[in-house]
């Protein structure tokens, strides 16, 4: 069975994560992060002081570009992978509010978007990789094999961002994730550079009554039928 690329895009808080790394866990494919890298650059910046209340000039941002140096490492202890800013695992740092503040309004910016793409397009060069994000069906994958959209009712959204927030000893109300959420949605498929959109050939899948396990059975069988109708 030869490798695919899958193209997983949707809403903030839907559960793509979830979904991408147990497929690409269950087929031995790489996962890959895309949100995780607009969320590096943003935490880049931020320790630069080039961040001051959500206010930032894009220039700076840009010229900041070359010396950041991205990876993912699988970690066989919490059997999921990892993100990596200039060799320093970064992954529970650039998931607190704060970044989540700054980083859709960073991920606006064309020059950062077309250098992440590049970066982005290396990473699937040789095909079994799994890539969730706003516009990796749309943009960076346009041919990929499986496309998915995922949704889910905002309420059940808020909850899900909540308990991975509590987890991690961040304890925020809400309303306050609530906003954050809305507002992300709204500025990502507002920017004029490659909005958050369902690529034409996307299949829809709608989370919010279903199990991790459901959707991964779903998800499974999307590929086996589209292999069986390939080969
Ligand atoms: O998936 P996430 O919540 O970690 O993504 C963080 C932000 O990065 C999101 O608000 C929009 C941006 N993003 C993007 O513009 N394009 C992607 N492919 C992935 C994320």
């Amino acid at each position: 069975m030869s490798n695919i690329t899958i193209a997983i895009d949707g809403y903030s808080s839907c559960g793509k994560s979830t979904i991408a790394k147990a497929l690409a866990a269950r087929l031995n494919y790489a996962y890959i992060d895309s949100g995780a890298m607009y969320r590096c650059v943003t935490l880049f910046c931020m320790r630069k002081g080039l961040i001051k209340k959500k206010k930032f000039i894009a220039e700076e941002i840009i010229a900041c570009l070359p010396e950041i140096h991205l990876s993912f490492q699988f970690n066989p202890f919490t059997k999921t992978s990892e993100t990596y800013m200039n060799g320093e695992n970064v992954e529970k740092e650039i998931r607190s509010m704060e970044i989540a503040e700054n980083v859709s309004k960073i991920s606006t910016i064309k020059e950062v978007r077309e250098h992440m793409v590049a970066i982005q397009r290396e990473f699937g060069v040789n095909k079994g990789v799994v890539m969730d994000g706003r516009d990796i069906g749309s943009h960076v994958f346009p041919d990929a094999e499986l496309k998915l959209f995922m949704t889910a009712d905002i309420e059940t959204r808020v909850n899900r961002r909540l308990d991975e927030l509590n987890s991690k000893g961040e304890h925020v109300e809400f309303d306050e994730v609530k906003q954050n959420l809305q507002q992300r949605d709204y500025d990502d498929t507002r920017r004029k550079e490659s909005p958050l959109t369902r690529a034409k050939d996307a299949i829809v899948l709608d989370n919010t009554d279903l199990s991790k396990e459901e959707q991964l059975e779903y998800v499974i069988k999307l590929i086996n039928d589209s292999l069986l109708t390939r080969d």
